[in-house]
């Protein structure tokens, strides 16, 4: 199961100067990548503000790096199906906080679904939790990006629309879009030096994904189909995340980042 940003991981692992002091909004921040995400950020000294449904959880992981980090992380509870929620929100964030530098779009719910089944409110709902959002927290946060003279989006898709992934063809939709919602925006400000990129784990080992979808079959198959046999886990996304975030990757823009060690 994932670690949390310990000592010795932070002796091992890069330090970004540029993500200091950064304001850094994550959306379902509250548990899994999302947790590792607001945990990796505020432990480069980022001012982090991150928004999810599960208030216990997020309260949890807001009190538990109280103390260990520069900036507390601030919680904003908020449904980001509900889209001027999502707005007020990120506002909210940039007045506490400052204008944003960096948005990770993350939220998602990866349900199943059989495809002859799919009605058009439930097909409409897998959109609203796993692609509508992106939009517009990416048109929230732009203005105030401009501003600043730059900022850095990342989109979490998934390979799920690369490899043969059957039983939840809604949200596989969804993560495709995410890619070419990716590619237009990296035009759209790319004017303004504000990056866009997108993220594909493969299968990452979360507590959800353990609770509901992960089997001893399924791991199994997991592993074999990876060049490199270990469990991924948030960590390992969270610091390619990092690395897309910070000035070090001042020129990469428009593209896609696979992490899934080795499956496609
Ligand atoms: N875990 C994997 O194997 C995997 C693989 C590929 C892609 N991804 C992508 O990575 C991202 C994170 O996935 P994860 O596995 O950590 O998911 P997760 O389900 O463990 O966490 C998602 C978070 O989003 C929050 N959330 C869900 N609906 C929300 C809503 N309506 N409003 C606000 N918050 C909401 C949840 O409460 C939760 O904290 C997602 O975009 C997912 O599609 C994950």
């Amino acid at each position: 199961m994932a670690e949390s940003v310990t000592a010795a991981a932070e002796d091992r692992f890069a330090r970004y100067p540029s993500l200091q002091e950064r304001v850094v909004l994550v959306t379902g921040g509250g548990s899994g990548i999302g947790a590792s995400l607001v945990e990796h950020f505020a432990h480069q000294g980022a001012k982090v503000a991150f928004l999810d449904i599960a208030r216990e959880a997020s309260e949890a992981l807001a009190a538990g790096l109280a103390g260990e980090v520069r900036h507390t992380p601030l919680f904003l509870p908020c449904d980001i199906r509900e889209i001027a929620a999502l707005q007020r929100a990120i506002g909210e964030a940039a007045e506490r906080l400052g204008p944003v530098g960096v948005l990770v779009n993350n939220a998602a719910r990866d349900d199943r679904h059989t495809w002859a089944e799919v009605t058009p409110e439930y097909w409409d709902e897998m959109m609203a939790v796993n692609l509508r959002h992106h939009f517009f927290a990416i048109q929230a946060v732009a203005p105030g990006m401009k501003a600043l003279g730059g900022g850095s989006i990342i989109n979490l898709s998934s390979i799920s629309w690369l490899i043969p992934s059957t039983g939840l063809p809604a949200y596989v939709a969804a993560k495709a879009a995410i890619v070419g919602l990716t590619r237009t925006m990296a035009h759209e400000l790319g004017d303004s030096n504000i990056r866009v990129n997108a993220v594909l784990p493969g299968g990452v080992l979360t507590e959800r994904q353990q609770r509901l979808w992960r089997t001893p079959e399924y791991d199994r198959k997991i592993l074999n189909s990876q060049c490199i046999h270990r469990d991924l886990l948030p960590e390992d996304v969270a610091r390619l995340v990092l690395f897309l975030a910070a000035d070090d990757s001042s020129a990469i823009t428009n593209q896609t980042h696979v992490i899934d060690a080795g499956w496609i």
